[in-house]
Parts: C-alpha cells; structure tokens; sequence
C-alpha cells in the first residue's frame, strides 16, 4: 500500500486517548481520524511506514448507530475540549472500557480473572459537569478571540460562544464579558508563537453544592486597565462570582503558573462539600473537576481501604485533603503529602473547618518528604498522582514503608498500568478495581485500585 491509496476497510478497534479509529489491512494497522468502530469506510492513506499508517476519511459507507451530531458547533470546528461528542454516551463508556481493560491487560500484565473487575461507572450527566475550564485569550487578524485549542495545535484557538462541559449559561456570559473587556481596552491576547500580548487565560471555578464562582483572569501584564469599573459590571453580569482574581503569567509554559495573584475583588477561594466533609478550595489548588462523580471517588476509595479506626494512613498527593480527610473518620491517623503550598494550607484549614484532628499536611514533593518521614508504621498508602503516574523511587519507597494495602487513584490507565508492574515487582498485587468515567466527551476516565502486600 502506498501514500494518496483510496481504501476501504471496517473500523474494528478505537485507540484512546487519540479518538483515532482503527482498520487492519495487510498486516498494516491504519488509523483514521472521525471514524466510529463498526463503520465501513473509504479512506485515503495519508502517510504510511512499514507497520502503520494514517489515513483521512473520504466516506462512511455504512454508519455507527451510535453516530450522533454533536451538540456544540464547535465540535466540528476542531475543538479540543472535547474529542467524543459525535458519539453516543453509551457508546462511549463501551469504548473507555474496552480500553482499559485491554491497557491492563497489555500493559500493566494483569489477569482479569484473578482481579475483582467491579465495572466502568457512568457520569449522570454527560454534559454540564465540569467545575473548572480554563480557556485561552488569542489574537488572529486584529481581533482578540477567547475559547480553547484545536488539539494538537497549540498554536491555534477557537473562538468559543459555547461550552457544554461547564454550564454552559456561566461559561456563555463570562466568555462574552471577558472578550467584551478586551476589546473595550484594546488588550491584545497572548500569542503562544511569539510568546507576545497582554490577556493570557480565563479560568471559572465553580462550587456545585454552594453556587459560588470564583474567576481567574491571567495576563502577562502586572496590572488590569480600568479594573474597578471592570469588577462592577462583572458583579452586574455575573451575580453569582463570589471573587476575582488577577494572575500575573509570565512564563512560556503552555501551563496557568501563578507567578503572583492579586484579589481585585471578593475571595479567593470557594467551598465544596463532598458527603460529610467541607473543603475550601484556593483557586490554585487542585479539585476533582467533577463534582457529579466526585462523592462515588470517594466512596469507592474508602470502601476499598476498609478502614477500622486503628490504621496510620499515608494520603500521597493530597491535594487540598480531598481523599485524606474523607478517610480521616475511619483512620487512626492520616498524613498528607502535597507539593502545592495553598493546596497544603487549604488541607490543614479544612481538618479544623471539619473538626478533623487525626489529620495533618505535609508540604513538600512526595521524593523529597517520603524519605524524611519518621519511623513509623503505615498501614495503607493512598496515591493519587498527576497524570504522569508514580516516580519509580517513590514506588520503591512505599515499598520499604511496606504497607498492607496501597490505594491506587488515578486519572491515566496508561501510567497506571505501567505502575500496576512496577508495584507487582515490589510485592504489590491489584485485588479489586473500577472506573469512574469523570470526564464524559473526552478520552479520559479515573481509576480506583487497591493492591495487597
Ligand atoms: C490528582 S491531584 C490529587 C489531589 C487529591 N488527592 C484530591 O483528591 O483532591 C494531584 C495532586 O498532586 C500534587 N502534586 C503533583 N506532583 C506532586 C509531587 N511530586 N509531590 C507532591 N504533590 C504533587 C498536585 O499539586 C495535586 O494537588
């Protein structure tokens, strides 16, 4: 087969978190962009080397039933928020799961049958879920847009007047408002080329139990033109903002930093509740996005560590205490370890918020802290890393902490199957299992392991 080839095959596999269909045609595996599993198609090879190729869909011949048209126009702009919206929500579970089963298996060399599999559970509500979004400010031809990146092109923006992950009334109104102040002040967005212009990002964060918003407003500027009247109309507009905030961003990076942070107006932080426990949450720190599933998270995590009140728990990555202080009423102690410094002063608020006193945070890397614990015995290790998973000194430290139990939450099944044989070298052994599909529209899912020494 040869490059600009017209070809037709049936799509027999789905590669996550790429959203890339798959047909298998003499020995060589093609993937192909806007195509759904069971559909026949016509494609034209695009690139081809000796074992794979790209393909570009010329037509469907015959359709997925669970083809739906999205319901943002954006979608089919190329958006990047969301990469599965022209398939149906029950569709999409069956492929995450299909998906995580096979990484498992594959990668982190896991027998399903010596596992208790408990199943991929589904988001009640598949669209409007999202308490964060950060959109990005650009500028194209004189004009400043505001929306999020095409995936893969970093250097791109679509304009958004909608976004469905979030509710979509709040985004709606905050986008207008916020690319009306730009234009109003002649502010140019950032260009992530040149790395030039004033109005970097917008970010919304919203409590679902309480109904506050707290907004964000990067710029690579340390100060905002015409800010008070800026604050006044936004009280007007968007009642429901509970505080704003100014992030001075300076850096490179693709990433929101917080080089410096002034309150222009109200606070800086909001309230969540997730089953008994209140947490405030800085507008820098880390909370789970989705406030639907995140009761089930946490449900799931205590129910696998099964608890009785006599154990020393160590919470990995603990954020603002979110998994810690859940577990802290079944736990004779739990210590968290956290690297972000208003994540670790947010925890130790929320233990007192709670009346929590067997909790405490420690500040610091989980490399640099673990080994500068005192002696002591751990009975269950809970992690919860980033998307890039376990450092393997930090599996080699738990390790020779040697608890009984290791609670596994993850938000990457690739990383985690990865540290599935990493922990099993170590002694470790994945005993029960589930996803958590927190992230509907999108690849991704979470993942709740627990292993046994
Ligand atoms: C996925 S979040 C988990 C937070 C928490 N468990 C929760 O449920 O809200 C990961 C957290 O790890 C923190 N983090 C990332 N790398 C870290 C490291 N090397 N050491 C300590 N904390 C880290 C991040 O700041 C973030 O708060």
């Amino acid at each position: 087969m040869r490059k600009d080839e017209i070809i037709e095959g049936e799509v027999v596999d789905f590669a996550l978190p790429e959203s890339q269909g798959i047909i298998r045609k003499d020995g060589l595996v093609i993937f192909i962009t806007g195509v759904l599993p069971g559909e026949r198609c016509r494609i034209r090879l695009q690139k081809v080397k000796r074992n794979y190729a790209l393909g570009e869909l010329v037509e469907i011949l015959e359709p997925s039933p669970f083809r739906q048209s999205p319901r943002c126009p954006h979608f089919c702009e190329g958006c990047g928020g969301c990469r599965l919206q022209n398939i149906d929500y029950r569709e999409q579970v069956r492929i995450k799961e299909k998906n995580a089963l096979s990484t498992l298996e594959h990668l982190g060399r896991v027998s399903l049958d010596a596992v208790f599999y408990e199943g991929f559970f589904p988001a009640p509500n598949p669209f409007e879920y999202r308490n964060k979004m950060e959109f990005n400010f650009g500028y194209k031809d004189g004009k400043l847009l505001l929306g999020l990146r095409p995936l893969n092109r970093y250097w791109d923006l679509v304009d958004l007047k909608v976004c469905y992950l979030m509710e979509n009334s709040l985004v709606t109104r905050a986008l207008d408002f916020f690319r009306r102040y730009g234009r109003d002040m002649n502010l140019t967005g950032y260009d992530p080329v040149r790395k030039d212009g004033v109005l970097r990002s917008l970010l919304l964060r919203l409590s679902r139990e309480y109904k506050e918003v707290v907004v964000g407003l990067a710029t690579t500027s340390d100060s905002l033109p015409g800010e008070q009247e800026m604050v006044c109309a936004l009280r007007e507009t968007l009642p429901e903002v509970q505080g704003l905030v100014h992030i001075t961003n300076t850096s490179p990076a693709s990433a929101l930093l917080f080089e410096k942070k002034r309150t222009l107006w109200g606070r800086d932080y909001f309230f969540e509740k997730v089953g008994h426990v209140t947490y405030k949450i800085s507008v820098e720190s880390f909370f789970q996005v989705n406030s639907d599933l995140c009761p089930a998270l946490y449900a799931k995590a205590k129910e696998y560590v099964d608890l009785s009140r006599g154990e020393v728990v160590l919470d990995l990555y603990s954020g603002s205490g979110g998994i810690g202080l859940f577990l802290a009423d079944s736990a004779k102690q739990v210590i968290g370890v956290e690297e972000n410094p208003r994540a670790v002063e947010d925890a130790r608020f929320n233990a007192e918020l709670n009346g929590i006193v067997n909790f405490v945070s420690l500040s610091g890397r989980v490399e640099k802290v673990l080994p500068l614990l005192p002696q002591q015995k751990v009975d269950v290790v809970v992690v919860d890393p980033p998307r890039a998973g376990l450092d393997r000194k930090v599996v080699q430290k738990i390790a020779w902490i040697s608890p009984e139990r290791l609670l596994y939450v993850s938000c990457n099944v690739g990383t985690f199957a990865r540290d599935t044989v990493l922990l099993n070298e170590k002694g470790y052994t994945l005993k029960k299992i589930a996803f958590l599909d927190l992230f509907p529209q999108t690849p991704y899912f979470e993942t709740v392991a627990l292993f046994q020494k």
